[in-house]
This record gives C-alpha cells, sequence and structure tokens, in this order.
C-alpha cells in the first residue's frame, strides 16, 4: 500500500508546488513589487536540480502524485526540462504540471512535453496587448499567446488559463477571455486577487468576487454553467462545464469562499523552505538539515514532523497582517 501524508486536519496531501526560481521576467502588480524581490538570492542560496529531485521524490515516498512547478517565473531557470527529466519517472509521481507566464513557452514547449510535462497553466489578464503590458509591467501579449499555440501544438493536455481579475483593470475582459476559451477549447479560471505579500495586499481594492463573476459568464453564454466534479489530486477551482459545449471554466475564490477545508497541498520555495499553507506564516526549512547530509529516512521524518504544522486555513478576511511578510512571487502562487 502506497504512504499517506495526513495533515492534523485529516486532509491528504498529494500535491506539492514546487517553486525553482523566485525571479520573473514579468512584475505583475498583485505579485510584486515594481522593483522585484531584492535582495536577489546568490546562486547557492537556491537549491540545485539534485536537492529539488532528492525532496520531490522524499515527497512522492510518503505518497505525493502530483507536482506542479511554479516560480517566480519557472521558465527563466536554465534547462527546466532537466529537472523535469530527473523527476519523470519516480514511482507514484502521477502528474507534472507547469504554472507560467509563458512569455518563453514556444521555445520550452517542446523539450518540457518530451521531459514529462504533461499540463500547463498559463496566466493570461488580459487580451489586448497594451493592457497586458501595462499588468505584467512589460510583458509581450504576442509572445504569450505564440506560447499558448506551441503548449496546444505539442499536445500538453490540459493547458488551462489563469486569469486574475481586477476592478477597473480587466473585470471588463470576463467575456473576451470566455470566448478566447471557447476558441481554443481550453478551460479558463477566473482568480479572486488574494491579499498574499504587500503587493497582493494593495490589490485587495480591485478585488472582485467569484459569484459576479458566474452570473456574467452563465448571461454570456446564454448557457447553463454545469458543477464539474474534481479529482482527487485537483487545484482549488470550481470548475464547470458549459452546457452544449466540451469547454469549461473555473473559478478560484479564495476570499469570498475559501477551500481551505478540502487542502490537499504544500509548497517548497525555491530557497528550500517548506510553506505550510499560502496565506500563513508557518513553515519548516529543509535546505539546512539537506546540506548537512540528512539521511532520506531522516529527510521523510521531518517531512511528516513538518505536516503537523499545517494550519486549518488561510484567515484572508479575518487577519490580513498575518500574510504580509512574503510576496506571491516567492511562494508561486
Ligand atoms: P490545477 O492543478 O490545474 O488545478 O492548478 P492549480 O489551480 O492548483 O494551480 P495554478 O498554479 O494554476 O494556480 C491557480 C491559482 O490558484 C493561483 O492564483 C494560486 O495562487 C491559487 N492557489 C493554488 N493553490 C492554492 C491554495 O492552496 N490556496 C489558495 N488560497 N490559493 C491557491
Ligand atoms: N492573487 C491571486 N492570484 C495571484 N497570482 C499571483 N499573485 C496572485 C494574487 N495576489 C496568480 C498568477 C498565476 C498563479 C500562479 O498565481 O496570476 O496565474
Ligand atoms: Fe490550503 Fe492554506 Fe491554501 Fe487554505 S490557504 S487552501 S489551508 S494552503
Amino acid at each position: 500500500m502506497r504512504n499517506e501524508l495526513i495533515d492534523p486536519f485529516n486532509r491528504k496531501i498529494e500535491y506539492i508546488r514546487v517553486s525553482v526560481t523566485d525571479k520573473c521576467n514579468y512584475r505583475c502588480g498583485y505579485c510584486m513589487p515594481e522593483q522585484g524581490v531584492h535582495p536577489d538570492g546568490t546562486h547557492k542560496e537556491y537549491l540545485s536540480y539534485d536537492e529539488l529531485s532528492r525532496i520531490i521524490k522524499a515527497f512522492v515516498d510518503l505518497g505525493v502524485a502530483k507536482v506542479r512547478i511554479t516560480g517566480g517565473e519557472p521558465l527563466v531557470r536554465k534547462n527546466l526540462a532537466d529537472l523535469v527529466g530527473q523527476i519523470s519517472g519516480y514511482e507514484g509521481l502521477e502528474d507534472i504540471a507547469l504554472s507560467t507566464n509563458a512569455h518563453h513557452l514556444g521555445r520550452e514547449a517542446i523539450a518540457l512535453k518530451e521531459a514529462g510535462v504533461n499540463r500547463v497553466n498559463i496566466s493570461i489578464d488580459s487580451l489586448k496587448a497594451q493592457r497586458f503590458n501595462k499588468i505584467t509591467r512589460g510583458g509581450d501579449l504576442e509572445k504569450v499567446l505564440a506560447g499558448v499555440d506551441k503548449a496546444l501544438e505539442v499536445g500538453m493536455n490540459p493547458v488551462k488559463f489563469n486569469m486574475v481579475v481586477m476592478k477597473g483593470t480587466n473585470d471588463d475582459e470576463i467575456e473576451a477571455m470566455v470566448d478566447y476559451g471557447l476558441e481554443k477549447g481550453v478551460e479558463v479560471r477566473f482568480i479572486e486577487t488574494m491579499p498574499i505579500g504587500p503587493a497582493g495586499v494593495a490589490m485587495m481594492d480591485q478585488h472582485y468576487a467569484a459569484d459576479k463573476i458566474l452570473a456574467r459568464i452563465k448571461a454570456h453564454v446564454g448557457a447553463d454553467l454545469i458543477p464539474a466534479a474534481s479529482k482527487s489530486h485537483d487545484g482549488p477551482a470550481r470548475n464547470f462545464k458549459i452546457a452544449g459545449t466540451n469547454t469549461k471554466i473555473g473559478v478560484i475564490s479564495a476570499v469570498s469562499q475559501h477551500f481551505c477545508e478540502t487542502c490537499n497541498r504544500v509548497r517548497l520555495t525555491a530557497k528550500g523552505v517548506l510553506a505550510l499553507c499560502l496565506g500563513q506564516e508557518d513553515s519548516v526549512d529543509l535546505r539546512t538539515p539537506l546540506r548537512e547530509g540528512i539521511s532520506d529516512d531522516g529527510l521523510k521524518q521531518l517531512i511528516k514532523d513538518a505536516l503537523l504544522k499545517k494550519p486549518e486555513r488561510h484567515y484572508f478576511n479575518e487577519n490580513v497582517h498575518n500574510i504580509e511578510f512574503r510576496q506571491m512571487v516567492q511562494l508561486g502562487g
């Protein structure tokens, strides 16, 4: 029988989000400050691919079935496909996914697919080039859309789009994103802004609630949104099939309707910190013991002990101050 990681609230942890860098070639306002996160770490502060693989292996041995590679922007780290190749054979690892801004995806998609990435989530907050450039502080929509097409062409399945909806900035494009999803046969997930780090907190005056998004989508497509069942290691989206089509949409409503009771995930930062909750401080350093020569069994025990500290939920509404200490770009979303 496969091992299982169960937390104190009886949740099975089977999904790890692994950040491979806290750097990004874009600068989305809800994710990081304009100047980036300074000071940048020195090279040796970041886990090598061998170190990342070793930690991922420990998690897979303990029952984790899904790895999502995140950043910052994961594709700014060199030869990411090498890491994927290192982990793709691990017994019990069913799913290797990537969350990216897709700027470099046109260049990397083939190598990633061949190495074992089967699913990719792509951030697109606007389909208007100038607005996209402004939201991302420098992003190139054309490159991103080319990255989308390449991901579809090489057979990544599923590809999903992530749109963070911001009142007064891009909320007039909800319908256009639904149409783009329908055109490409791709699920779009509409995400509420979350108060993670100073950048995320500052963006909360643009918060736009998921229920309003769903009502607008329903009116736009003129069809029912049929709730779709989620699978065991799915992420936090509530998914709906658009009646009469094969396309789904989703909402991620962390603020208006949190989903912590079904949380199945933890995060590893690029510097080797295991973050137990996106919205809480609780974390455990894995890099120091790793570099001091901990055994595989010791590492697994450390992870099991760390899991005992996983909080029950975030308190985005009640206690925003708790989460000002780190930026989303350091946590990978
Ligand atoms: P799937 O594997 O396709 O379900 O992806 P995912 O939704 O788990 O990952 P993705 O990187 O696409 O994240 C989409 C959004 O969900 C981002 O805004 C994340 O910050 C948010 N998200 C992911 N996991 C959590 C979580 O545990 N808590 C909260 N509050 N938000 C999360
Ligand atoms: N609120 C909601 N979503 C966020 N993301 C980054 N920062 C925030 C935030 N403050 C999203 C990105 C990306 C995903 C990994 O996380 O848009 O799609
Ligand atoms: Fe899980 Fe924490 Fe996210 Fe809630 S906020 S879903 S407990 S990681």
